[in-house]
């Protein structure tokens, strides 16, 4: 296969970018009454709307036959058949099999079936969900568990949170769940502050249950509840593990019998389909956990089966690469006009910049394209207030994904009405632009004298031209939003194939991690090791007023 820039389908991209450089979208709207029709669709309740975009026909033609020079059908028949893509690591990648609704087998790598061991695990955790949830499981005085509090991080943490938070309107009313990932000591504090151990539940969420962050607030947390009244023989009951890594569990002190299992084949930012979803699970009880699983499943079974042409995940990878390669954005923005969907960019953060932030291709090769974005976003309108001075002025294209429900889960007075106008307008905004001509006559009419509009008037000319997507969908319940969350997985590993990027790896958070013990030691007294003069100086400068102040 020839080099990626260097392929027939990429070099006929770069000559259809140039002649579409003279083309603004808001001509292709005039142009063709169709478009939206045109360049939309809908999946698994989910409507995609990316006329917004600077396409044609033709653009969309080019970019599924790069789709298909570079094999994505075959790369997404490999994923779902669990070949081990992860190949760094030498590990099939099957986040879709813990979502499976049918029982065909899946065999990671042609080893054994994985279905009936999924099936058994989320059986036993349902039955502790529910007992949780009703009553029958309680902790060491026999009180219901009021606090349910997961310790995690990445992929441990902000899936859970993202989900937790998005379905809020489902949630058990007295069951609070929280979530202490940071190893700052604050956040553990804060959270403990409000805790009574005898109705607190911790659950201790790592893939590896080595990483730093989690061990440290595990055993301090686990100090608390013994400095609090807990015994030694009560820590089965107030500690649950969700591991790949028995072995490292059993070392902490968590037996079989409070521990759920998942498996190397579950990448720690696609794990909250496992067991690592069990503060979800609680917050919203195992029915509607299904449901969540369910809409997943729908979004694989879309992505896995429909053409390159009306595949959503295929075409919102693609849209992306048009933008990043071609027209140079250098980001993403996530704007949710969706209250409770205000952790989500926060979690599509790990989830493509650890999968796409790449610059090494799979075969090792430094790659000579741009790879992941940098993703970022707030919840609208907030962010209309924040940022997007700079999506519609600023002075490279930054496509926007707008997300929005329908229906509100709080109707209340005008505001649902208000908030949708806002995302309508946004979109149309970044798209249209604003033209000297159109400008200058607004000024005229608002009757500005003439020194004054000549002064005022490029500042307020909009290019337009921006592209953004709409995801919008009836409610935000549990379904939608599993298959919410996959189009985004599926969405990456598209631009991962493209990009010739093995997505499933995260090499690149083991350096920090490395000269952090290093650099821990050092902070606790032992000599210095040879550092830039930069790390040097702060090093000693922190340790200076740390010991001061004990
Ligand atoms: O940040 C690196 C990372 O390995 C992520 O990929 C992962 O989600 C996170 O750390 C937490 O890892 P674990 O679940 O093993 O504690």
């Amino acid at each position: 296969m020839p080099s990626l820039t260097a392929s027939p389908a990429w070099q006929a991209l770069a000559r259809h970018r140039r002649d579409m450089g003279a083309v603004s979208t808001r001509s292709l709207f005039a142009a063709d009454p169709e478009r939206y029709r045109r360049f939309s669709l809908e999946a698994c309740g989910i409507r995609l709307d990316y006329s917004k975009n600077r396409i044609t026909a033709e653009t969309l033609e080019l970019l599924t036959g790069l789709a298909r020079e570079r094999d994505l059908e075959g790369l997404r028949e490999q994923l779902f058949s669990g070949s081990a893509i992860n190949t760094t690591e030498n590990r099939a990648v099957l986040h879709t099999a813990l979502r499976q609704r049918h029982d065909a087998p899946v065999t990671p790598d042609g080893g054994p079936d994985v279905i009936p061991e999924v099936r058994a695990v989320m059986q036993r955790l349902g039955a502790f969900v529910d007992g949780v949830r009703f009553g029958s499981v309680t902790g060491l005085s026999g009180r219901r568990f009021k606090d349910v509090v997961n310790i995690g991080i990445g992929g441990s943490d902000l899936g859970p949170l993202m989900v937790v938070e998005a379905l809020r309107p489902y949630q058990h009313p007295d069951l609070r769940i929280r979530f202490v990932s940071n190893v700052d000591g604050t956040h553990l504090y804060d959270t403990l502050d409000w805790l009574d151990p005898e109705t607190t539940l911790f659950i201790i969420t790592s893939k590896t249950f080595t990483t730093e962050e989690t061990m440290t607030n595990a055993r301090s947390a686990r100090d608390w509840f013994l400095g609090e009244g807990g015994t030694e023989a009560d820590i089965g009951k107030h500690f649950i593990a969700v591991s790949a890594n028995t072995a490292e569990v059993a070392k902490f002190g968590i037996g079989p019998e409070s521990t759920f299992n998942f498996w190397e084949w579950v990448g720690g930012r696609f794990s909250l389909w496992s067991a690592v979803g069990l503060p979800m699970a609680m917050a919203i009880g195992m029915e509607r956990f299904d449901r969540l699983l369910a809409g997943a499943h729908a979004m694989d079974e879309h992505f896995h089966t429909a053409p390159l042409e009306a595949n959503m995940p295929a075409l919102l990878g693609l849209l992306g690469v048009w933008a990043i390669n071609f027209w140079d954005a250098p980001a993403h923005a996530v704007v949710p006009y969706d209250q409770y969907l205000h952790r989500l960019p926060a979690y599509l953060q790990q989830l493509d910049m650890e999968s796409n932030g790449k610059s090494v291709d799979r075969d090792g090769n430094r790659v000579d394209y741009a790879t992941a974005p940098v993703i970022f976003g707030e919840p609208g309108t907030n962010a209309q207030h924040s940022f997007f001075q700079l999506l519609h002025q600023g002075t490279r294209p930054i496509p926007v994904d707008f997300l929005a429900a329908a229906e509100s889960h709080n109707p209340f007075g005008d505001h649902h009405r208000l908030l949708l106008a806002n995302m309508l307008a946004q979109s149309e905004a970044l798209m249209r632009g604003r033209t000297a001509g159109e400008a200058r006559a607004e000024l005229e009419a608002a009757g500005t004298p003439a020194a004054r509009l000549d002064a005022l008037l490029p500042h307020k000319v909009f290019e337009g031209n921006r592209p953004s997507n709409a995801l919008l969908y009836k409610k935000l319940d549990p379904y939608t939003l599993g298959a919410l969350i996959a189009l985004y997985e599926h969405k990456i590993f598209v631009q991962g194939v493209i990009w010739n990027l093995n997505s499933f790896d995260q090499w690149g958070v083991e350096l920090g991690k490395a000269l952090a013990r290093t650099t821990g030691a050092e902070l606790a007294g032992a000599p210095a090791a040879d550092h830039d003069s930069s790390t040097a100086g702060q090093l000693l400068w922190l340790r200076e007023r740390m010991a001061t102040e004990s």
